[in-house]
């Protein structure tokens, strides 16, 4: 018969999970993920992660590496194709901050591609499950994250549209998708890294089987159609997908740790001042399977 201390251990029932509007995000609380995560209380998280695409922990004072931990939970890690953000000596964590050595800002935002509309490494071949992120500096003002629920607004599209998307592809371009953003072009040795490949413009969840939009920044234009066409097919399904009603903006605390599913969510963030305002975040991603 099992102790008392066991069945404890084993027992996730001081986990909450308090659902976003529409279900589309949810809190956790009553978990301290520096302790690490038992398999009862991994079981929750990840029924709530399908459930509801985007999670939220607030007040989790996180270092790297038990971040990293946290991460791995659900899969393998995936470094970033822009080794410059790279944490020194945990290639797996990525710093994105405009805060300098001596505490001044740099007075840009340290990544334009994250300021519009995407859903990560989608210029892969197995783009990210996951993406967990936290919040060490935030900005008082803007810097907020918006996700798009993807898969509502599937599920909302019009049968002819489902229709005429169901077969169609479009190619993800890292190095067209930088020049998009207005950031610096992609080197030679990201483009040999990251190769353009081509995804369905509607994904099935390799868990819940849901479909899901699957366009963004990264998406540049659609397989076997005239390019203008095929760019104004991705802006038509990006704007489709990005009203608010599939929304959820999420307004950063320091110390909120904050993961989404990328395989049925875009997100983009909102400008700031970031002359004035001192924002970072550090990011670790779990890659995923190829979109099908
Ligand atoms: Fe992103």
């Amino acid at each position: 018969m099992a102790d008392a201390a066991a069945i404890e251990s084993n027992s996730a029932d001081h986990v909450t999970v308090s659902p976003h509007a529409h279900g589309f995000a949810a809190e956790i609380t009553g978990i301290n993920l520096a302790d690490g995560v038992s398999d009862a209380e991994f079981a929750v998280i990840h029924q709530a992660f399908l459930d509801h695409k985007v999670l939220v922990f607030r007040d989790q004072p996180l270092e790297d590496a038990p971040h990293q931990a946290f991460a791995a939970r659900f899969g393998e890690l995936d470094g970033h194709i822009n080794k410059s953000t790279r944490q020194k000596g945990m290639p797996n964590v990525q710093v994105f901050s405009n805060v300098k050595a001596d505490g001044k800002t740099t007075g840009v935002h340290p990544e334009k591609g994250t300021l519009v509309w995407h859903t990560d490494k989608s210029y892969t071949a197995t783009p990210s499950l996951t993406t967990v992120l936290r919040s060490p500096a935030i900005a008082s003002k803007g810097g907020d994250t918006l996700f798009a629920d993807t898969a509502r607004a599937y599920e909302a599209l019009p049968e002819p549209t489902k229709n005429k998307i169901g077969g169609l592809r479009a190619i993800h371009d890292w190095g067209r998708s930088r020049l998009k953003s207005g950031e610096r072009p992609a080197t030679e040795e990201e483009m040999a890294a990251a190769p353009p490949v081509d995804h369905p413009l509607a994904r099935t969840h390799p868990e819940t089987g849901a479909k899901a939009i699957y366009v963004g920044n990264h998406a540049s234009h659609v397989v076997d159609m005239d390019r203008s066409e095929g760019e104004a097919l991705l802006a038509e399904l990006e704007a489709h997908a990005t009203q608010a009603q599939y929304i959820y903006r999420h307004k950063w605390r320091v110390n909120d740790v904050l993961m989404w599913d990328n395989r049925c969510t875009m997100h983009c963030v909102e400008p700031y001042d970031a002359a004035k305002e001192k924002r970072a975040v550090h990011r670790v991603v779990v890659k995923g399977d190829k979109p099908v």
